[in-house]
């Protein structure tokens, strides 16, 4: 039976709720409402208030408040349907019928859940008894224990046709085929279970009941796994497996972890994760992201890190674009690449799986260096695309704040990409802002976060550093005083990499410098060099760390960080100037000759003495035995 709001506000408007409640306490007029002694606690003065316009009781002593229904419910103490019928009888209105298709529906659905949970029953039965054998073998071989094997209800559907078809005949080939257990070939010939030989798992809804069931294969064959179909109870797109416990687990740890399979959320609950869901073997779709942010704001998308797990982490961070609002997002943790969360929990523990999550990416930067690593950003009509591929991401965004930001912090980061060298450092320019020239190549991360060396440029208008002995030696002071002091190369990340480096050797020993950076482990030297490997740059990284290598000498390192610092930021720069001031003063000294102007002469002069004072400096710091 459904009462539609509309009746039901009918109904109140019908009611004169002081004559109501008049039938059983007195009630006197005041003013335009009714008042009584509360007939729900005990007083002497009238507290309990009647208004008939707004058709609620009210009491300022106990707090009792409701409309007729209520009143009926709760003074009179009747069923909820009991008190419409009294109420309708009494306004003259005609309680409606109960709908025959809703209720025919209702007693379907009961029906196909009666039939859901005997056949779990029977599959549950099936894997404990003489037929279970090798799906135990196989489960014991997996690691699954007692305890996870029920927790997670798992079955097994004997290799027949027709087991579970006599087993609940009771409910009927129809219902049995409508739930998805039986299927019916075509009408004519007769129906047979669905699921034969296999490892059974329930899947069950929010509330615990089993709606569904997925059925591994035992060992190797096609398919893997044999789903439901979707069924009136079942609607694979709207459905997590596990759902029913990782609800309530997430309310604790305040977390979601969303894996590939039926396997990696149980291998998570055995490790002590039960926290984790799954989709059925889709990408996610709308209806489960907004599933997901009912548990958390941002629930953990955990995908392979190979190239078909990243797609779909691309697919996902896709689909969640226009879904985005305040507050929610998604975030990716990445396995190591052919590991899903079964594999890693079993080589490498549960530690493992917990690092895996703790280093999970914002959904703004899993887009970010997707994109940067998605197409080479070598020519201005790259680097434009790459634009024009964030401002598409942002533009999927619905709401207008957060889009807002994502267009603002796609911006920031594309701009410190590609315009760095200019914001960083506009103090280094001379006087008038004259442009140095120098080539705007940056270095990029590869796919997998590293930092790669940018290419030299064709024209090498800006030639490399290092052309000159002085600048060499400042070079290697430089890379010597980085490795003896490895934290020191997060802080001046921006300056280092857009060194353009003639020596590739020590070039690439820079960019290994810069990309093991980004790791916590490597503020300390040895572990620098561990990670480093055994290789060429090993070998030179030593030989630089010698204290006679070079003439600046372990003995002079400064112990205040902070000065350390400035001078290094200092060598830096001055360095990298060299390239930029040549270039600039070749290009003075050529605008000057083909146009003997005043203006053109002071430019040339100005840059002559800037370069002066450089070369100066570079010279002095060269000698220096205060770098390091
Ligand atoms: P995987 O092929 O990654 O399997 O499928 P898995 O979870 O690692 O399974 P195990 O460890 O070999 O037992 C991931 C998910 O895709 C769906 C299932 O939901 C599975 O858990 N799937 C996979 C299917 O629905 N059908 C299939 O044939 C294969
Ligand atoms: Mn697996």
């Amino acid at each position: 039976m459904t009462l539609t709001p509309q009746w039901l506000d009918e109904l109140r408007a019908r009611t004169s709720l002081s004559t109501l409640i008049g039938k059983s306490v007195k009630v006197i007029k005041a003013g335009r409402e009714y008042k009584a002694c509360c007939p729900f606690h005990n007083e002497k003065t009238p507290s309990f208030t009647i208004n008939d316009e707004k058709g609620f009781y009210h009491c300022f002593g106990c707090g009792a408040h409701g409309d007729a229904i209520r009143w009926m419910t709760d003074q009179r103490g009747l069923p909820f349907m009991e008190a419409v019928k009294e109420l309708a009888a009494t306004a003259g209105m005609d309680v409606p019928a109960a709908d025959p298709r809703a209720a025919k529906r209702a007693e379907q659905t009961k029906g196909l859940h009666d039939a859901m949970g005997a056949a779990q029953s029977f599959f549950e039965d099936q894997l404990g008894g003489i037929d279970g054998g090798e799906a135990r073998a196989y489960l014991q071989k997996r690691g699954i224990t007692d305890a996870t094997r029920r927790a997670f209800g798992f079955g097994y559907s004997p290799d027949s046709r027709g087991k579970l078809k006599t087993a609940l005949r009771d409910f009927g080939d129809p219902m049995l085929v409508e739930a998805g257990l039986l299927i019916d070939p075509d009408g004519e010939r007769d129906t047979y279970d669905r699921f034969r030989g296999r490892l059974m798992l329930p899947i069950r809804d929010i509330r615990g009941r089993v709606i569904a069931f997925g059925g591994r294969i035992i060992g190797s064959g096609e398919p893997k796994y044999l789903n439901s179909p979707d069924t009136p109870l079942f609607d694979k797109g709207r459905t997590l497996y596990n759902i029913d416990k990782a609800s309530p687990a997430s309310r604790s740890t305040g977390r979601v972890i969303v894996v590939e399979g039926y396997m990696d959320v149980i291998a998570l609950a055995q490790a002590g994760f039960g926290e984790a869901v799954a989709p059925l073997g889709t990408a996610l779709t709308e209806h489960q992201i907004e599933r997901l942010w009912k548990m958390v704001e941002v629930p953990l998308l955990c995908f392979d890190g190979d190239s078909a797990g990243q797609k779909a982490a691309i697919r996902a961070a896709t689909r969640a674009l226009p879904l985005l609002r305040p507050g929610h997002s998604l975030a990716f943790a990445t396995l190591p690449s052919g590991q899903d969360p079964d594999d890693l929990i079993r080589a490498s523990g549960r530690q493992a799986m917990e690092a895996v999550l703790t280093d999970a990416e914002p959904l703004i930067e899993r887009l970010w260096k997707h994109e940067v690593s998605s197409a080479p950003l070598a020519t201005p009509e790259e680097k434009a695309a790459l634009k024009q591929r964030l401002r598409a991401i942002s533009d999927a965004i619905a709401h207008p704040d957060v889009r807002a930001h994502y267009a603002h912090e796609f911006r920031e980061r594309y701009d410190a990409l590609f315009f760095a060298r200019r914001d960083a450092a506009p103090q280094q320019r001379g006087q008038g802002g004259g442009n140095f020239g120098g080539g705007g190549q940056r270095w990029q991360r590869d796919k997998r976060g590293n930092w790669k060396p940018p290419i030299a440029p064709a024209g090498a208008e800006a030639r490399a550093i290092g052309a000159s002995g002085m600048e060499q030696r400042l070079l290697r002071a430089i890379l010597a005083a980085l490795l003896r002091h490895p934290g020191q190369i997060a802080p001046h990340r921006e300056m280092l990499s857009a060194l353009q480096i003639g020596d590739p050797q020590l070039a690439q020993l820079l960019a290994a410098m810069i990309s093991l950076s980004f790791r916590k482990e490597t503020v300390e030297t040895q572990a620098l060099l561990t990670i480093l490997g055994q290789g060429e740059l090993y070998n030179m990284a030593k030989g630089m760390l010698r204290a006679d290598a070079f003439t600046l000498t372990p003995d002079r390192i400064s112990t205040d960080p902070d000065r350390l610092s400035r001078d290094l930021e200092e060598a830096v720069r001055v360095m990298a100037q060299g390239p930029e001031l040549e270039t600039a003063l070749v290009e003075a000294t050529r605008r000057f000759e083909s146009d003997f102007s005043e203006e053109n002469f002071a430019e040339q002069q100005r840059i002559r003495a800037l370069k002066a004072d450089h070369d100066r400096r570079l010279a002095e710091l060269a000698q220096s035995e205060d770098i390091v």
